[in-house]
């Protein structure tokens, strides 16, 4: 590794970041608690979907405390819409504990020891509220630096990340939170993973060897991925009187404890009982899967008392339904 390339490049990253950095609510204060939701938010996500969801969360939990009194169902109603809702269950869970011990940890393993906290996610965390140099290397990191390096390592493999993370380490400034998100900054605005690069407009337009080898797009090397499993899913939305059917997802997996109108994954299945009123199909993408679904809005003469029945207003008010189901809300409104 070019452990000296990697050193001049520090300042030259720092001193961009102060200028160019995004006013990003999370950025206001380095309060743990604000930059453990931000970053446990940001798992996966956009920024631009992230930044509404974090201030109304704050809002309605401002300390670990209030998220950790808070009912379940009512966390993940404010995770509504954002996915992969693991996160915001292992956010309360971790919550619990924190309120339970009486402070936020402070150190790496600490951090690290929370439920939903993996290598990537502690680093931030330290780095940012504590000013520890804790590297934190995702996919854009990994981007940045293998093209600052024009390194060849293969981004999938645990073996590139360590050896990222501990070049990184090795030159870590003072100034921690700055740099490692600096180095995020870079990738989100700059160094674009689809696309062009802004070359003209980096810091390190002159340090970076795939750019003066003109290859910048060559990195980062990635091995071939494996295509989405597609699973055929039938959605009925009951309709009796005034009121919905509801169930509960299984606690653990994909979407878990969420609430959905009564599905079944295989062939598609219409249904047996009821009058079809509406039949329509829709499409949604997970990060290993895909549900190819055809919905049918059903008029039953009873309820089933296997399901929860809510009118349109208690679905809006209190149950969390995962954004895979979207296209057939507007049966429900
Ligand atoms: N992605 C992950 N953490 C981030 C942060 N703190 N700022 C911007 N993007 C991020």
């Amino acid at each position: 590794m070019e452990r000296e390339r990697l050193e001049q490049a520090v300042p030259h990253l720092l001193a961009w970041y102060r200028l160019f950095r995004r006013d990003l609510p999370w950025r206001k204060d380095k309060e743990p608690y604000h930059v453990w939701v931000s970053e446990i938010m940001l798992q996966q996500t956009r920024v631009e979907a992230v930044k509404g969801y974090y201030i109304r969360f704050l809002e309605k939990f401002p300390t670990v405390s209030a998220l950790a009194a808070a009912p379940e169902d009512e966390v993940l109603k404010a995770w509504e819409g954002l996915g992969y809702y693991s996160r915001a269950r292992n956010l309360h869970r971790a919550a619990k504990a924190i309120a339970a011990a009486g402070a936020f940890p402070e150190t790496f393993a600490d951090v690290r020891a929370l439920p939903g906290v993996g290598d990537y996610t502690a680093g931030a965390i330290c780095s940012i509220a504590y000013d520890l140099p804790c590297p934190a290397v995702d996919g854009n990191v990994l981007r940045v630096l293998t093209r600052l390096l024009a390194d060849p390592g293969e981004i999938g493999d645990a073996a590139t990340r360590s050896r990222f993370a501990e070049a990184l380490r090795a030159v870590y400034p003072p100034e921690a939170g700055d740099f490692a998100q600096a180095l995020m900054e870079l990738g989100a605005l700059v160094c674009l993973p689809n696309g062009a690069p802004l070359c003209g407009e980096c810091p390190w337009e002159t340090l970076c060897l795939a750019h003066a080898a003109g290859e910048e797009e060559r990195y980062p090397v990635r091995a071939e991925k494996k295509a989405r499993e597609r699973i055929p899913v039938s959605v009925y939305v009951l309709q009796c009187g005034g009121e919905f059917a509801l169930e509960r997802r299984k606690d653990k997996g994909l979407l878990a404890g969420l609430w959905q109108f009564p599905l079944v994954e295989g062939r598609d299945a219409p249904p047996d009982r009821g009058e079809v009123l509406a039949q329509k199909r829709a499409v949604h993408i997970f990060t290993h899967k895909e549900w190819e679904m055809t919905g049918y809005l059903v008029r039953v003469p009873e309820r089933d008392e296997r399901f929860v029945w809510a009118t349109a207003e208690e679905i809006g008010k209190r149950y969390a339904l995962p954004s895979a189901l979207k296209a057939f809300f507007e049966w429900v409104k």
